[in-house]
């Protein structure tokens, strides 16, 4: 069984999907920076441990982010999940971890790396004369760039003119928790595995992934 630990900072929307759709990995606790973080409530309501580490118990935003890491340590999990963990790791931990941290974040990577993805995957609908119709979600091992790393899958989905950019995060949120749970059963069952700077997948995985609807880079 693949132990994980996931970071949070909000509404926990994704760490619910992660809790429901568990299979063959375990949620071993759910760390959160913000105290009153809502996904702290969900992991709490399935019995799961949490912890929250205060900003204000550390004198510097290095500081916080070291007490965060040492819990993480302290728990040894086979996997880190970050689901909306709005803080940015230092290299010395994603360097110590590589191959063992995964985030998803909301945009088809490369593009709209970063903050407000859903505003400017529509800025770049309209600037385009609705050319520029796909969104979606990625998810991909963490390096110690911003939204970098190997991409491991991404779902899409369509812009409508219509959009908003709270109904385009609607739809790119339903893609997010169909993805997310679904690469991390994929990692626990060994179907998946980071190569440094891509990642390998079994042919049943790929089978999956295509059935599924996600995209996924496979050698030809
Ligand atoms: C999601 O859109 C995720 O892609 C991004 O932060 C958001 C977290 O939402 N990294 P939730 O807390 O999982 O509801």
């Amino acid at each position: 069984m693949l132990n994980i630990v996931v970071l949070i900072s909000g509404r926990g929307s994704n760490l619910n999907a992660l809790i429901e759709q568990v299979r063959s990995y375990q949620i071993q606790a759910v760390i959160s920076d913000k105290p009153d973080a809502l996904g702290l409530d969900i992991a709490h309501d399935a019995g799961i441990d949490t912890f929250s580490v205060l900003r204000e118990s550390s004198q510097t935003l290095i500081q916080h982010k070291q007490a965060i890491y040492a819990q993480v340590e302290a728990l040894q999990p086979d996997l880190l999940v970050l689901a909306g963990f709005m803080q940015i790791l230092e290299k010395d931990f994603t360097e110590r971890h590589r191959g063992q941290i995964i985030n998803i974040h909301p945009s088809l990577l490369p593009a709209f790396k970063g903050l407000h993805t859903h505003q400017r995957a529509l800025d770049a609908y309209h600037s385009s004369q609705g050319q520029q119709t796909l969104h979606g979600c990625s998810v991909h091992y963490v390096d110690y760039e911003v939204d970098s790393g190997a991409l491991i899958a991404q779902a899409e989905c369509p812009i409508y003119a219509s959009d908003t950019t709270d109904t385009l995060a609607a739809r790119v949120l339903e893609q997010e928790h169909r993805l997310f749970p679904w690469v991390i059963n994929q990692i626990a069952e060994h179907a998946i595995h980071y190569q440094q700077k891509y990642v390998d997948f079994s042919t049943q995985a790929v089978q999956e992934s295509r059935a599924l609807g996600f995209q996924i880079k496979v050698p030809v």
